[in-house]
């Protein structure tokens, strides 16, 4: 077959390029040059250009007066540099102090001059010991920042615990100078609410990356490991700067070899880089692994000559990585081997690997995320029907690692029902960094607010107020183990995530990965600060657009509950036709379920009845079209097109102005970022004003298809005002795409 290389264009949707007035780029390039030697004369603040690579630690220098204020409080640094964790602390507060303030600090043994920084443990610095301070409670990554008087001079304090507390102490006290913060009368405590921060990377060991949308995977096996790419620890200067102390290196749908000794080798490279940021390393573990590479005939986990494989890879592993964190699992999930071939149970499995890593200190992280191609159940239902009867058979070093909802990263999913039904076992969270439903890395959805939504959200399994955030955290049931991953966006693209906005899903998932009660909003407020700038006409415009972006995707594609109903397989765009195939729940007219009568999947206690697994007032509002959020309705209801909703609208009427809403909302981001030009740097502005333009075009390209597809069940006429798609239905069901990026291999 011809592939087709085409992608709807709109009337109206002219290209940033073809706009009329638009200077032409090398031209623009002269102008742009000689404006920064014009505002050098003037002794404006230039906007340098800048390509991404440097995120959120870019440590440009502050304006005169906030920079000579923060000199004489940071005039002196005092940290030793015994380990490599204070080595890097050190380094980087070098770097960070010496780029804002335009000089780095002298650095001194001990304090001797008011202004000094003192940065460390009572046992690394005696001054700190001196000064007695509080630091029980912060735990093992904890700090505290505080300024004090050391041997009677003002002075500033980062003190921790540990080694790496003291690093996140820094970064903490470099994003104060980063976002402009007073820091004449510090006193900061804190230390993280969960326990395991986990980053896990899609990445096949040939570099492709599943669902990844910014190049090749940033593991460069090859020349690993003896060429250890400086890119390795600038990731982990980044991760440790939000607290991320894990990564798994591999896919989930995962490769026996890495476990081989080569593979292992060059794990053990790479461990050593990120080791002194407080990164462990993990690794996606094949549960058929013992046949593939072991020579064993099965990998039954009840069988003794498999146990004995596992137990002996794992010493093999911890031979090389005395800290590796442990194992993560897909198994009996779309088409990936595990316990249940042999006849186990989902514990079974866990439980033989668990009881492998547990002399060394590891973990299992073991995914609830499976459905079977033979179950005709709701697949909303499966995963909780699988795993509940389990709860209390795990062993005590092993966590569920569970979506975000029940289906898969959706735009939008209410929580997974079984966040809150297994007090027994920690539960981890698993978000989806990358945007594999949400438009790829083209489209600016800030996800801190999705990630809110889902945190703060009220399961009531232990009456109200327990939230999925205490859940995950532990706290509403007591687990000391506790854990957040989210699949990383991470690849070889010189701005690590594909856009510029996408670097700011990596940063809120860190920060509320530390505290799962942190606001979207005030992350995006630093975010912005610290990777544009700090000009609070810049602050306020742009963080207005990313809280809206979210709500503006999801009105654009699914919206009222919607779900699923993106292309097949690579998943890049509307389509809501689609149909037969392999399986049922992997079509979009599975989900949609639209006839002449309505549209929606109807989950109620009269259909799938899925609303009966989430605790009993949650239940009752999910189940009850009036109120359940309208969010949510067409993902627990089925529907009438002419039924009202809340806006006094019909059915109809309402999804055709959400979807209209959506494309309206990257009108006004476009509007916003046009009005940013010279105020933020000119290389980043044109590529998220050409990616807003890619942004606007789909943005309608997702209405007008899903429109079109939809009135041909409803059979009615388009509110007045509203504009017909631009294409016919043929047209859209006729796009194919061979080269969208991320799909499975
Ligand atoms: C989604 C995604 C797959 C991935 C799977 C998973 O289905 O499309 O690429 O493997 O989730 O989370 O395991």
């Amino acid at each position: 077959m011809v592939h087709t290389d085409r992608r709807p264009r709109h009337p109206g949707a002219m290209s940033a390029q073809d706009r009329p007035g638009r200077t032409p780029r090398p031209q623009r390039a002269i102008l742009a040059v000689l404006g920064c030697l014009l505002a050098a004369l003037a002794c404006l603040p230039v906007a340098q250009a800048e390509d991404g690579y440097e995120l959120w630690l870019r440590y440009r220098p502050l304006d005169a007066e906030q920079a000579g204020d923060y000199r004489a409080r940071f005039a002196q640094l005092v940290a030793p540099a015994q380990t490599d964790v204070q080595r890097v602390t050190r380094e980087e507060l070098v770097r960070g102090l010496g780029g804002m303030l335009g000089r780095a600090p002298t650095q001194a043994q001990r304090a001797d001059r008011a202004g000094a920084l003192l940065v460390g443990t009572p046992a690394s610095l005696p001054a700190i010991a001196r000064l007695g301070l509080e630091l029980e409670g912060l735990g093992d990554e904890g700090y505290l920042i505080r300024s004090v008087q050391a041997d009677g001079r003002a002075a500033t304090v980062v003190a921790a615990n540990t080694d790496a507390g003291a690093l996140y102490g820094s970064f903490h006290l470099l994003r104060l100078l980063q976002t402009g913060q007073a820091v004449d009368a510090l006193d900061l405590r804190e230390a993280p609410k969960v326990k395991l921060r986990v980053l896990n990377h899609w990445d096949d060991l040939n570099r492709h990356v599943e669902r990844g949308y910014s190049g090749q995977s940033i593991w460069d096996w090859h020349r690993l490991p003896d060429w250890l790419d400086p890119r390795y620890t600038d990731y982990a200067r980044a991760n440790a700067s939000i607290g991320i102390n894990g990564t798994v290196l591999n896919n989930v749908n995962a490769n026996a070899q890495i476990l081989t000794p080569m593979y292992l080798d060059k794990v053990a490279a790479l461990a050593g880089v990120l080791r002194p940021y407080g990164i462990r390393v993990y690794l996606s573990a094949r549960f058929s692994a013992p046949m593939e590479i072991g020579g064993l005939k099965t990998a039954d986990p009840e069988d003794p000559a498999v146990r004995r494989w596992w137990r002996a890879k794992t010493d093999e592993i911890y031979a090389l990585i005395p800290d590796f964190g442990g194992f993560l699992v897909k198994a009996n999930s779309e088409g990936q081997p595990g316990p249940q071939d042999f006849g186990r149970s989902h514990a079974d499995g866990a439980n033989m690997l668990a009881e492998a890593v547990a002399p060394h200190g590891g973990v299992v992280m073991w995914r609830a995320f499976v459905y079977s191609d033979e179950e005709p159940d709701d697949r909303h239902k499966q995963a909780y029907t699988e795993f509940v009867p389990h709860d209390g058979e795990f062993r005590d070093n092993v966590l569920v690692q569970v979506k975000n909802g029940a289906i898969d990263f959706q735009p939008r999913e209410p929580f997974h029902p079984l966040f809150g039904a297994m007090p027994k076992t920690p539960l981890m969270m698993e978000f989806q960094i990358t945007k594999e439903y949400l438009g790829f890395a083209t489209h600016l959805v800030y996800l801190g607010p999705m990630y809110e939504e889902v945190l703060r959200a009220d399961t009531h399994a232990r009456g109200a107020g327990s939230t999925v955030a205490r859940v995950v955290d532990g706290s509403l049931e007591g687990h000391a183990l506790s854990g957040i991953a989210g699949v990383a966006n991470i690849g070889s693209d010189r701005n690590w995530s594909g856009s510029h906005f996408d670097q700011a899903n990596w940063y809120v998932f860190g920060r509320m990965a530390w505290d799962p009660d942190a606001g979207a909003r005030a992350i995006a407020q630093d975010w912005v600060r610290m990777t544009f700038s700090p000009d609070d006409a810049v602050v306020e415009p742009v963080v207005g657009m990313m809280m809206a972006s979210h709500q503006a995707a999801v009105d654009y594609m699914t919206p009222l509950g919607l779900h699923h109903l993106m292309g097949r397989g690579h998943h890049y765009g509307p389509a809501p036709w689609v149909e037969g195939g392999p399986r049922a729940d992997w079509t979009s007219v599975y989900f949609h379920r639209a006839t002449k009568d309505g549209i929606g999947f109807d989950r109620t206690t009269g259909g799938s009845d899925a609303v009966s697994q989430y605790a009993r007032p949650v239940a009752e509002v999910f189940n009850d079209p009036a109120r359940v959020p309208e969010d949510f309705l067409l993902w627990f209801h089925h529907r009438p097109w002419t039924s009202r909703v809340s806006s006094g609208r019909s059915l109809w009427d309402e999804l055709v102005h959400r979807y209209s809403r959506g494309v309206g909302e990257v009108d006004r981001m476009q509007a916003t970022w046009t009005g940013l030009q010279g105020r933020v740097d000119d290389e980043r502005h044109h590529q998220v004003e050409r990616f807003l333009a890619i942004q606007r075009n789909e943005a309608q390209w997702w209405r007008d298809a899903s429109i079109a597809y939809f009135q041909t069940f409803s059979g009615l006429p388009l509110p007045a005002g509203e504009a017909p798609p631009a294409q016919s239905l043929e047209y859209y069901k006729a796009l194919e795409f061979p080269h969208a990026p991320g799909d499975t291999q």
